[in-house]
């Protein structure tokens, strides 16, 4: 009997309109467009403008889009998953606050905070929901509003985040289609390179925290890096292994959108060559647990079912893994 796996069924994304461009930031911090652009690949971001608009505003925009075109009604969601470090609130979660915004009154829902390989832990769970049968509709969301906990007078960081979300609907699918293989990987001691240290229980909101600028995240960019090719590559590399992939018979890459010379070394390191790498970090940067949906959306047009697409992330915790998936349709 054929295997019941997690497809992924349909995809949207939304990105803010304000373009934050290199040429702007240079009139923030003491960097020029040709560093950035050289060192990262980023061009630029998009931000979310306006008083009071979270996280949730985004992905509730993205989950609606998505709704509307698989045509499948708010109601019959079973389980919302939402992946970010930029919440609306510590609690409730932005996964609840996105159900209630697109009338997913049947659904169970809540966060998972991965960091940029939010999205992947995120997929990878909600694929256990749909291959034991428990559930038939469920929508995975990644999404961060960075602008919120960047401090944009920190060149180190400010050239890189930006904000956005995007959406997919996994249903089950006895085609032999849809999540394949998936490994993961963190490690708390990781913590000292790439965190936002207050706004939890250890440091709540104080003068203090706020006067120390503790409520921005923060990073070792270097040291970050190190890790980031080693493991990304790493883990994308054991995943085409044990599942016997060739880079000929990967049709795509779509790595986490940190920087573009992590992503080019993952790439060198399946033998795959540029054309089948999924790219958009010249125009949002790194949107944390949105980067991968948004390349999908992005590049939505151009998959055909069948296609095995290698997904890679690597972010703050530290957290990691890869994914090996099928797509599961033509675009219309
Ligand atoms: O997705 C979440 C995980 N995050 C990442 O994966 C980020 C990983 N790290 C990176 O992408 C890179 O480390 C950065 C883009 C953050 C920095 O690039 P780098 O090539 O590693 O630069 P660096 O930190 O080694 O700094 C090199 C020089 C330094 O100057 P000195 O000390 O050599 O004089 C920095 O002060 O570049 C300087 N620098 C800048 N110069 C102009 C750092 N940021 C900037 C800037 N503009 N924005």
């Amino acid at each position: 009997m054929a295997k019941t796996q997690a497809a992924i069924t349909g995809v949207h994304g939304y990105v803010p309109d304000y373009i934050l461009t290199n040429q702007e930031l240079e009139t923030l911090v003491d960097t020029s467009d040709e560093w950035i652009t050289s060192r990262t690949g980023v061009k630029e971001r998009r931000i979310l403008k306006g008083e009071g608009k979270g996280t949730s505003v985004m992905a509730s925009k993205a989950v609606k889009g998505l709704l509307e075109k698989t045509a499948v009604k708010a109601d019959e969601i079973d389980l919302i998953i939402c992946a970010t470090v930029t919440p609306d609130m510590v609690f409730p979660a932005t996964a609840n606050l996105i159900a209630a915004n697109v009338g997913a009154v049947n659904a169970f829902s809540y966060d998972i905070s991965a960091a940029c390989s939010g999205f992947l832990y995120a997929l990878t769970t909600a694929s256990q929901f749909i291959e034991t049968g428990l559930y038939k509709k469920v929508i995975v969301v990644g999404a961060d509003k960075m602008s919120s906990i960047i401090d944009y007078e920190d060149r180190t960081t400010c050239i890189i985040f930006g904000d956005g979300a995007g959406a997919v609907l996994l249903e089950p699918s006895l085609e032999e289609v849809g999540i394949v293989d998936s490994i993961h990987k963190s490690d708390g001691t990781g913590v000292e390179f790439l965190k936002m240290k207050a706004g939890g229980s250890q440091y709540p909101a104080s003068h203090e925290t706020v006067d120390n600028k503790w409520h921005y995240a923060r990073q070792d960019g270097a040291t970050v890096f190190k890790f980031a090719v080693t493991n990304m590559a790493d883990y994308a590399a054991k995943i085409m292994e044990r599942n016997n992939l060739t880079s000929d018979d990967v049709a795509w890459l779509v790595p986490h959108q940190a920087n573009k010379r992590i992503i080019d070394a993952t790439a060198n390191r399946m033998g795959v060559t540029e054309d089948k790498v999924m790219m958009n970090i010249e125009r949002y940067g790194n949107t944390t647990a949105g980067t991968i949906p948004l390349l999908l959306w992005d590049y939505e047009s151009q998959l055909k079912k069948g296609d095995n697409l290698v997904m890679a992330a690597f972010g703050g915790g530290f957290t990691w893994g890869a994914i090996y998936l099928k797509w599961a349709y033509d675009s219309k």
